[in-house]
């Protein structure tokens, strides 16, 4: 396995790779790797035939007072890791190396980042497409796969690729799931045993949700909302808990037949900021 923070080297090698007319697909993380992440791996690899995965905790997608510094880093466990699952290389840059003089531009996103994860982390979305965009063109993988779990990502990088003409076709992984229904997520470390024991509550309440809406109601509200004051009376502090278009992002009250929305949520136990999302092709 290939392990470089060198632009030139990991170009080198894909296109070596590209040349022999191999597949290349790609997994980009910020470590702190878990199930969640080697099931993306896994899934590329069934479509491919050399396995990229790039390792940066990206600056540019934090805020001022997000959790950049103490963001999980274990270099050496992650590289075990990718070693287990065939990863070809591993690109694991400096921030030097990702963002070395002043940039001169930046990006802007249209609508996709107004709701959701949007307005409490501004700036976040734009850092995600910065640092994609650039990964992209370093690595130029045929498919690259991304998560669910963080689905307003995946939709707004979707539409980067279609709007940035990036000949790349990305894929979307299921959610991976704790035995207690908890996401994985690298941000989970933060939580407290007693944190921990709470933090599936938020998957519950999705589920009851969406439960709810298969048997036939299509205005959600108020459902939407006792599930809220039942998360704050657990002690949980709410972003957002809601349905939105698959396709816009946009928040929707009622519920049309055969269209595709995104149960979502986002709330804070203690410190932590845990999200999750279910699917939804409303019958
Ligand atoms: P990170 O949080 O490390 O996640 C890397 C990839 O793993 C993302 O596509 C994310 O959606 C996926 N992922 C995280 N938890 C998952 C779970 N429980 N099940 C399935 N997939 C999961 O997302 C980022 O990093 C960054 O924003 C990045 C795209 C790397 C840009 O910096």
């Amino acid at each position: 396995m290939l392990v470089t923070g060198s632009i030139s080297e990991i170009r080198n090698t894909v296109k070596l790779w590209k040349r022999e007319k191999l597949k290349v697909g790609f997994v980009p993380t910020m470590g702190a790797l878990h199930d969640g992440h080697l099931s993306l791996i896994r899934q590329v690899r069934e479509h491919t035939d050399r396995v990229v995965v790039s390792i940066f905790v990206n600056p540019a997608q934090f805020g001022p007072n997000e959790d950049f510094e103490r963001y999980p880093r274990q270099i050496e466990k992650d590289l075990k890791m990718c070693r287990k699952q065939r990863t070809a290389a591993v690109f694991i840059p400096d921030t030097s190396i990702m963002y070395p003089e002043k940039q001169f531009l930046s990006i802007q996103i249209d609508k996709l980042a107004d709701h959701m994860c949007g307005p409490e982390r501004p700036g976040f979305f734009e850092g995600v497409v910065l640092v994609v965009n650039k990964l992209f063109n370093i690595i130029k993988p045929d498919i690259a796969f991304f998560g669910q779990k963080d689905i307003q990502q995946f939709q707004i990088l979707s539409s980067m690729v279609k709007e940035f003409n990036h000949e790349i076709e990305l894929q979307m992984g299921e959610i991976v799931r704790a035995n207690d229904g908890l996401a994985l997520s690298s941000r989970n470390a933060y939580l407290s045993n007693e944190e921990r024991l709470r933090a599936p509550s938020l998957y519950r309440s999705l589920q009851y949700i969406e439960k709810q809406v298969k048997s036939g109601i299509d205005e959600p509200s108020l459902l939407i909302e006792h599930q809220k004051n039942e998360l704050e009376a657990k002690d949980f502090k709410i972003d957002y808990i809601g349905f939105f278009s698959f396709e816009s992002l946009k928040p929707v009250q009622k519920l049309k037949s055969g269209h595709r929305y995104i149960l979502a949520g986002a709330v804070y136990v203690g410190d932590t900021r845990l999200i999750d999302n279910l699917l939804l092709d409303y019958p």
